[in-house]
């Protein structure tokens, strides 16, 4: 019997499961917005890989541990960098193409915490949108469900996950069944005032997972991005790392230089290291620039940046700046999963950043994440086509069972306002507990049938943001991402 397979999210991850998948069973993609919308197709910097005849998977392993603080899971970041090789030689037989230097040879850029340059790239700074648009045009068996908010999951007697509830385009409630159920639903970005996420990205699979009672783990390690894009406080898209590798610093608006003397690596230090300092010097009352004078042919390889600058109309040819923040940008935790990605509950699988495989530890190393989605994504595929047996989908009335309860649901500015404050960069214990009993004063928990997408979402983000505040307060310690600045 063919299988059913369900994919929650058209980023890279969701696209590989389903591209793995489609031969064999039949696959359902189903996405909040078009096949566009994903945190993939707006990766800039491109896939760390140490593929170069200099380059040791052990030298990328120790910048991954290096960045994540050593509190990563040891045997899956292996696997994650050890594999990597493969999945990208075969990805470039298959036809996907990265940019190449003057000799023909594969061209790699430098990044933060990376002892060597070892980042792929296509397009220039356009890398996840060809990977992601690959993987997606091979995708000819596969159906498509855009435009559709999945609401929760199906779980039959046996507390197997048997399928998703979702609101369609018409904003009717549905529900799909499968017999594999694959979230690959990214992160957490829309949380935030500040983030360099795609619209779309608002933490329904963590918001999921809790909701059933799926395990997740490591919640309070979220990765703010020094370098985005801000004009009159607000923010614009990514100014990719790979900026600074290729020689921008960090510049006050005098033009002194902010990481000199911060740390050994200066801007190119790990990201929570750096967006820590540039959150004190805005404290303090200082503007941030790229100051971009020593890069060489700045336009040409960042094509996507420079259109960007054009579009804000930020004057960067004639000062060589640009205006930057940090803001939110990973989560490093999520859905609990093994190697193959197999969540605490049967049959629901968890892939890309929506997963918690433990690679990222407490702060991830540039340019990893789409390497998380290659890689996993395989091992994922593998684990189904393996699995022999399927279960029997059960129509499953569950949502209609649960109890109505009308929402009280904050304002989300206001929600995002108060979760910059107390789970951003710098945290208070007090601020954590203060946001907490705020947010007790709302009404979130259950599903009622009748909600509008709006209200799912919102009721998304404020479960989200619940389990980052408690995450974070059970860690009085700080390590990586996760800074307790004091009570
Ligand atoms: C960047 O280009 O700076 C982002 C890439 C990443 O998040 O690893």
């Amino acid at each position: 019997m063919v299988k059913e397979i369900v994919v929650v999210g058209s980023g890279l991850a969701g696209s590989m499961v389903a591209h793995f998948l489609q031969e064999t069973c039949h696959v359902t993609v189903i996405c909040k917005g078009g096949k566009a919308n994903s945190n993939s197709m707006l990766a800039q910097g491109g896939i760390a890989v140490a593929l170069r005849e200099d380059d040791t998977f052990q030298s990328h392993l120790k910048n991954t541990l290096e960045a994540g603080s050593f509190y990563n899971d040891r045997k899956n970041t292996a696997l994650l960098v050890k594999t990597g090789p493969k999945v990208i030689k075969e990805l470039i037989s298959q036809g996907l193409t990265f940019d190449q230097d003057e000799t023909g040879h594969l061209a790699y850029g430098l990044e933060g915490a990376h002892d060597i340059p070892r980042i792929l790239h296509a397009k220039g700074d356009q890398t996840g949108q060809v990977v992601t648009e690959f993987s997606q045009s091979r995708l000819d068996k596969v159906d498509w469900i855009e435009h559709a908010q999945v609401i929760d999951l199906l779980v039959n007697e046996l507390g197997q996950c048997t399928g998703v509830t979702y609101l369609d385009q018409r904003n009717q409630l549905q529900q799909i069944n499968g017999d594999k159920i694959i979230l690959a639903t990214g992160g957490v970005g829309g949380l935030f005032p500040l983030s360099s996420n795609d619209l779309t990205v608002t933490g329904v699979g963590i918001a999921l997972a809790k909701r059933n009672q799926v395990e997740v783990k490591d919640l309070e390690f979220v990765q703010f991005h020094p370098t985005l894009l801000t004009k009159n406080g607000k923010c614009y898209g990514l100014v990719s790392e790979a900026v600074r590798g290729a020689g921008a610093v960090l510049v006050d608006e005098t033009g002194r230089l902010i990481m000199k003397d911060r740390h050994v690596r200066q801007d190119l230090a790990p990201r929570d290291v750096i967006s820590r300092i540039l959150s004190q010097e805005l404290e303090q009352g200082h503007d941030i620039y790229l100051d971009i004078s020593k890069v060489e042919n700045f336009e040409k390889k960042f094509p996507q940046i420079t259109a960007n600058l054009f579009k804000q109309g930020i004057p960067f040819q004639t000062t060589n700046k640009i205006p930057v923040r940090p803001g939110a940008h990973f989560i490093m935790g999520g859905i609990l999963t093994d190697s193959y990605g197999q969540t605490s509950m049967p049959n629901l699988y968890a892939v890309g950043e929506v997963a918690c495989t433990g690679v990222h530890g407490a702060n991830r190393l540039a340019s990893n994440s789409l390497l998380e989605c290659l890689v996993f994504a395989t091992r994922v595929s593998e684990h189904i086509l393996q699995a022999s047996q399927s279960v029997s989908i059960a129509k499953n009335e569950r949502l209609v069972k649960k109890q109505p309860e009308k929402f009280h649901l904050p304002n989300k500015e206001l929600l995002q306002d108060r979760a910059w404050q107390a789970i951003g960069i710098e945290r208070k214990r007090t601020d954590l507990i203060d946001f907490l009993h705020w947010l007790s004063g709302y009404h979130y928990t259950y599903i009622p049938t009748d909600l509008t997408k709006q209200e799912a979402e919102l009721a998304d983000l404020c479960c989200v943001a619940e389990e980052i505040a408690r995450a974070a307060l059970a860690r009085p310690i700080s390590i990586g991402a996760h800074f307790i600045k004091g009570e």
